[in-house]
């Protein structure tokens, strides 16, 4: 017989197994994923003693609320286990909060790692398992730990596109390697080496911003590339935007390249070493690179190459030493809050055409950004030149002339020692076609592909519909974001200009935040505007800036300064981008009230509704023209409104009623100004009752029939819109705000002029600048104007996605905390299927009809909650997943799957 102990043990170890066993399964119903530091994954350069941290839960449990969660943070990730050792642990918070959770720990050590981790309880008595520990890494903290001196070659201050300087060092590793880093930054483009290896895969660093007010610097880990004992670095600087072309001018912010350079190195031993860039280090402008310009192309002659000249032992006899300069200031250097711009897909010709004049030219079916590579084999000295262009013309030649001044072309000298692989630098193109002359037999469709190059934001939407025109119209939309997002949030990437026009960025921006991670790229753009802003209030019309002359303040383009930060708000639910726009939208806001007699805005110069709808021959009057001024007070009266929202997150209550009462002002004047005691508006175009509708400027009573004739507007154009860049983006919105969804559709499958297929039609791959970039007989609206690659009119994407999948954020708990599933089925679409990958995790929404049943796909991400709000087709019962019959309209559900089916009018 067993003894009554040993019975008791065993009990007791069944226990402890029971228990072990709940706790494990427990555990296991829920992950953390996706753990970011300011938007980031294990980022290398925080420059920021509070970082905010974001987490996502995955779990196959319905209904799932996050109720607490605790974090901590060590030095190491092995110290994130002794209690003792901890530099912060939150303790257990109970929250929901899963997003932007601040540091609050001590204050952190400037270039120094830290480690973090997350568990969270749920609604259901869940514990998750501590998540995979994460990183963030401090950069430079105060100006003083930069060591380096700026260092320049002397030669390189030329006024004129010349050759790019290069600058190089040898040094020694006296042990064996633990840690180490690149701190660098430059005045034009750097492009850095270590032992022959290319450091980071990131182009076009530092980036653009306003130089002179925050010049960002990058770190990089560069552990791999170094070894114990000599080392070589080396770094060309190109023009950039610093000192070359931009928008017809030249040096408009220096002259001069100059380059800033810090490498920490700790050994095993925990000894340090920093190796800087200073008077030490030589320079030459003797290299391969005669010119390289953004909107120009490159020269290369590849017979210049300095071969080594990236790693030890390499000659530099014939180097000069170079200059220091002590002039150039530390106080204005950032880390980079976007991400780099790195390369993406590569893409191959797909067809080789001799034009009717005689061109050789390829093809890559797409009009795309970035450039080509090619691998040629030849003589040394044979030089092939690369043109670049978006068009052919109507006769199908090469056709350059809508680049303007720009002129996107490469030229390459070849070396002549066997196998050469060439891409250019410092320059990218927008093109589908390229040109090749010179030695043209060496280019073939089998040796040349193009490689994109956009900023690297990670895509979060997909959409996709039983309608291919309008697939093909999402694709054009999302590869005029990855053309036009290039570090700045660029008009157009390849004609002189491709700068960051503010109207642009503010009609496109809810569309861009649907299809990918636009969160760092805004922040940091938002930080020039907010710098670049005028002392008057206004804004200008590009940021970064550059122009002499105050050239800002036009309605819809200054706008962005309110409308972004809080559009960001929506998509992100970050209150600290509305903390530190807020003084750069109050004075835009002032900035108007200023200039504004009796409330009525009727100063300035603008842009209006530019591009809108103007027929060749306009003898009766078609044009669409809308009153400059009758804009400019609705978008006055929608900035007041969003300040207005932002002082109520802020719970700035006294700026809440002092906004409010300017709303009623502004809207008082608007009315007594631009509408009839009938409800007409002066100006009888679809953007005017547009923007009215959209921006709630008219009393309730007078919006029915305002709605009516913005229809009737449209009918009389014979269902087409005639909207340009402001009224385009909210048309389809205020048409089903106001129960006109089958209007709105109409237009969408609209496939003549001006429309958003027209362009499908005729063969477009991105979203063109014009409704008629191309005439049906194959000749160009303009020469000047027609930009093939301009995102402004995809902001059609923010309706497609909010409307025929249904997936829209709530205001009043963003970053969809809450939103809403409300499909709206219709333009003989089938099916319909998007996602949207929030910082919460995966929403889903897709339906699929077939004869007259309908089916509903949802998927709802933990820690949030949606309410599905089912389509006006919808005839009898709804039932769910489980067969379970749902008899409202609309219901709220919790995290999870669902599918729901039911019969629909035919
Ligand atoms: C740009 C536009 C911009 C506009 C201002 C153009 O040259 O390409 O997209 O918004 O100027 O009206």
């Amino acid at each position: 017989m067993m003894s009554f102990n040993r019975v008791k043990a065993g009990i007791c170890l069944l226990c402890f197994f029971m228990v072990a066993e709940v706790s494990v399964s427990k555990a296991q119903k829920l992950t953390l994923y996706d753990l970011t530091s300011e938007y980031k994954q294990n980022p290398l350069g925080i420059d920021n003693q509070h970082p905010r941290l974001s987490w996502k839960i995955r779990t196959a449990l319905k209904d799932v609320v996050q109720t607490a969660y605790e974090i901590r943070v060590a030095n190491t990730s092995k110290e994130l286990t002794d209690a003792k050792k901890l530099i912060w642990n939150s303790g257990k918070v109970a929250t929901d909060q899963s997003i932007h959770v601040i540091y609050d720990g001590g204050p952190l050590a400037s270039a120094s790692r830290y480690y973090w981790q997350v568990r969270i309880w749920d609604n259901k008595g869940n514990v998750s398992a501590w998540s995979e520990p994460n990183f963030w890494e401090t950069g430079f903290l105060k100006a003083e730990d930069w060591k380096a001196k700026w260092i320049q070659n002397k030669a390189s201050a030329q006024n004129e596109p010349g050759p790019v300087p290069m600058f190089r060092k040898d040094f020694q590793l006296k042990g064996d390697i633990k840690k180490a880093r690149l701190y660098i930054t430059s005045l034009g483009l750097y492009e850095a080496y270590i032992n022959g290896e290319r450091i980071g895969e990131a182009y076009f660093t530092p980036g653009w911003t306003s130089f002179h007010k925050q010049l960002q610097y990058q770190v990089y880990d560069i552990f791999s590339e170094l070894k114990r004992g000599y080392n070589s670095i080396g770094v060309m600087l190109g023009d950039g935007w610093y000192k070359g072309n931009i928008s017809g001018a030249r040096n408009l912010y220096g002259n001069e390249p100059a380059l800033l350079a810090q490498l920490e190195v700790e050994y095993s031993n925990g000894e340090k070493d920093v190796i800087v860039s200073d008077g030490n280090w030589k320079t030459t402008m003797d290299g391969p690179i005669s010119m390289s310009d953004i909107y120009n192309g490159e020269s290369y002659d590849a017979r210049k190459e300095l071969s080594g000249w990236t790693s030890p032992n390499y000659n530099d006899a014939q180097w000069v030493k170079v200059e220091v300069n002590n002039q150039i200031p530390y106080s204005n250097l950032v880390i980079s809050a976007a991400p780099p711009v790195t390369s993406h897909e590569r893409i191959q010709p797909i067809r080789m055409i001799t034009t009717p004049k005689g061109e050789k030219v390829i093809d890559f079916g797409q009009n795309l950004v970035g450039w080509v590579q090619f691998t040629v084999n030849g003589k040394g000295g044979e030089n092939i030149q690369i043109s670049h262009a978006e068009v052919l013309d109507k006769e199908g030649n090469f056709y350059t002339e809508n680049l303007r001044a720009a002129k996107q072309k490469i030229s390459y000298t070849l070396k002549g020692t066997g196998e050469e692989t060439y891409h250019p630098h410092f320059s990218f193109q927008g093109f589908r076609y390229v040109k090749i002359e010179g030695a043209k037999e060496k280019i073939t469709e089998d040796n040349i592909e193009a490689v994109v190059l956009h900023s690297n934001m990670r895509p979060t939407g997909t959409f996709e519909t039983s309608n291919a025109l309008i697939n093909q119209l999402q694709h054009n939309i999302q590869w005029g974001q990855k053309g036009n997002f290039l570090d700045v949030p660029t008009d157009c990437p390849q004609r002189d200009e491709r700068l960051g026009w503010t109207g642009d960025a503010q009609a496109f921006f809810n569309t861009a935040a649907y299809n990918m991670d636009v969160a760092g790229f805004f922040i940091k753009w938002l930080k020039d505007l907010k710098a670049d802003q005028f002392a008057s209030g206004s804004v200008p019309h590009v940021i970064p800036y550059f122009w002499e002359r105050e050239q800002g303040g036009s309605a819809g383009w200054a706008d962005a300064a309110t409308i972004i930060p809080w559009d960001f708000y929506q998509a992100f639910g970050d209150r600290k981008i509305l903390e530190d726009q807020y003084g750069s939208m109050v004075k835009w806001v002032q900035f108007m009230t200023d200039n504004s007699t009796d409330y009525l805005w009727s100063k300035g110069w603008h842009f209006g509704d530019w591009l809108f709808y103007i027929p060749n021959d306009d003898r009766d009057g078609r044009a669409a023209i809308t009153d400059k001024y009758l804009i400019a007070q609705a978008f006055y009266a929608h900035s007041v409104q969003l300040m207005i929202n932002a002082a109520k997150v802020l719970d700035k209550q006294e700026d809440v009623a002092k906004y409010e009462t300017l709303l009623k002002n502004v809207k008082a004047a608007f009315v007594n100004e631009f509408v009839t005691n009938s409800g007409r508006l002066v100006s009888s175009s679809q953007t005017a009752y547009v923007l009215a509708l959209h921006f709630d400027m008219l009393p309730e009573n007078k919006r029915a029939q305002a709605a009516e004739r913005l229809v009737e507007n449209i009918k009389s154009y014979d269902n087409h819109l005639t909207t340009g860049f402001l009224g385009t983006p909210y048309l389809c919105h205020v048409l089903s705000r106001f129960g006109y969804d089958d209007v709105a559709y109409t237009l969408l499958l609209q496939e003549t002029y001006p429309s958003w297929l027209y362009p499908v039609k005729m063969g477009a791959t991105t979203i063109w600048e014009r409704w008629d970039g191309l005439k049906p007989d194959g000749s160009f609206q303009s020469k000047e104007m027609n930009s093939f690659n301009h995102y402004a009119y995809g902001a059609i994407g923010d309706w497609m996605y909010k409307n025929i999948a249904g997936i829209r954020g709530i205001e009043s708990a963003p970053a969809y905390k809450n939103f809403i599933i409300a499909p709206k089925p219709g333009g003989g679409l089938t099916k319909a299927s998007a996602s949207l990958e929030t910082v919460y995790g995966k929403i889903v929404s897709s339906w699929e009809i077939t004869g007259d049943n309908m089916q509903m796909d949802v998927e709802v991400p933990p820690n949030t909650r949606a309410q599905i709000v089912f389509p006006d087709l919808l005839t009898g019962t709804v039932k769910n997943e489980g067969g379970q019959s749902i008899t409202d309209k609309a219901l709220w559900v919790g995290s999870g799957k669902y599918q729901f089916t039911f019969k629909v009018k035919e």
